[in-house]
């Protein structure tokens, strides 16, 4: 049996096998940022193309005065739990924003998007209900799902069929069953089939649950997500989602318009035991969504970038993940592959993300590209070139 430091010992033989020696491609220092789309890494100038930063609101001034003066006003941080002296004013204020944004009538903010998950499926769950979630569900969900104790039961990624099939097989316990699926899946960027994953949910009289972590801001008129974008949110019972995307902060958020879940404070362990967000991060977020509902010209712009670089490095012969959208996955042939075009990238002043299994899905090497509304065209335009010169390297053949 091996040791608890063993363990350790036994990552670090496998990570230099699949990496080598050197710069590590993961947790790369970032010196300097210049802005939403520019950095410095490895002494050299950058541009962005791996953020989450899907409105480029991380320097937008309106977001970077508010949290200037929630600093001043409220100090650093609140050094404590919403459920003891950490519920401001301002988180309130929030909670009755998202809650207006949605159309419900109720809203509960977290510490992060991870422990939104975490703290909504472990109060729903417990043990003997059951988790019927998309089998590429983000390790948040999973998380969730293992700490509510509930049984926990994949079903084929974007197939409703599958869904339905797993559900027939529950009977009664069908009404125990949360299902939950991702508005755009942050791997390949590829979208739920929810019109069909909600009728089904419908059909077996469980409850739906959405993680729009990477669609708020980006699909829908308003921006609200996938479930506006496919005229289902009467259909979604709790939608989840983050502040560290296209609202530039941190923390995470559920909507609903199940009075139930205000009890989910009392039940949610991830809620209660952790120390709430900071004053000057809640007052950023609160700008942030207030400049994502005034300003659909971001959407577009958005989708214009995402279509750009989509229809870019398809021209250029790269496999790409199904769906345009803001997440453009170069889907490569085994991992020293795409370690190889991700070594490339940077030197070529590109920074993306390598993704390398068992964090990606079907055991896939990624190279994956996230697109702002804060990159220019001639950005856009940078970045496929780089991806061009690489081209000749990025096979194995
Ligand atoms: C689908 C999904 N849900 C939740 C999260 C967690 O969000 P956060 O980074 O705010 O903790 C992520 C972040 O990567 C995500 O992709």
């Amino acid at each position: 049996m091996m040791s608890l430091l063993g363990k350790l010992r036994r990552l670090a033989e496998t990570r230099e096998e699949v990496l080598g020696k050197d710069d590590a491609p993961f947790g790369v220092p970032v010196e300097e940022v210049y802005s939403a789309t520019e950095a410095r890494i490895g002494g050299r100038r950058v541009l962005m193309a791996g953020t989450n930063n899907y409105l480029g609101l991380t320097f937008d001034r309106r977001c970077v005065e508010a949290a200037r003066e929630a600093l001043e006003r409220a100090g650093t941080g609140t050094t404590g739990s919403r459920m003891a002296n950490g519920s401001y004013t301002d988180h309130l204020a929030l909670e009755r924003e998202l809650a207006e944004f949605y159309g419900v009538s109720h809203a509960i903010v977290f510490s992060a998007g991870y422990l939104a998950n975490l703290g909504m499926i472990s109060a729903l769950l417990g043990p003997g209900d059951v988790a019927l979630l998309d089998a590429d569900c983000h390790a948040s969900i999973y998380d969730g799902c293992r700490l509510s104790g509930a049984d926990i039961l994949p079903f084929r990624h974007n197939d409703p069929a599958n869904l339905d099939r797993r559900l027939g097989r529950l009977g009664e316990r069908a009404a125990r069953t949360l299902v939950i699926v991702e508005g755009i899946y942050s791997m390949l960027g590829d979208r739920a089939p929810l019109a069909g994953i909600a009728e089904v949910t419908r059909r077996h009289g469980c409850l739906l649950m959405v993680d729009e972590a990477h669609s708020l801001g980006v699909l829908g008129e308003h921006g609200r997500g996938l479930a506006e974008e496919t005229d289902t949110e009467q259909d979604v019972d709790f939608v989840v989602g983050t502040f560290s995307k296209s609202l530039g902060g941190v923390g995470g958020f559920c909507t609903s318009r199940r009075p139930e879940l205000e009890m989910v404070r009392y039940a949610s362990r991830p809620y209660i035991f952790t120390a709430s967000p900071p004053p000057a991060v809640v007052a950023a977020t609160r700008a942030a969504l207030r400049v994502l509902r005034t300003t659909p010209a971001l959407r577009t712009r958005l989708r214009d970038n995402a279509a750009r670089l989509y229809k870019g490095l398809h021209e250029l012969g790269y496999r790409l993940g199904p769906d345009v959208s803001p997440v453009v996955a170069v889907v490569l042939d085994t991992p020293d592959v795409a370690l190889r075009l991700w070594r490339g990238l940077v030197e070529a002043g590109i920074y993306v993300n390598l993704m390398l299994p068992p964090a990606t899905p079907d055991g896939t090497s990624l190279v994956r590209c996230s697109v702002s509304a804060a990159h220019t065209t001639a950005q856009i335009d940078r970045i496929c070139a780089a991806f061009a010169a690489l081209r000749e390297h990025s096979s194995t053949g």
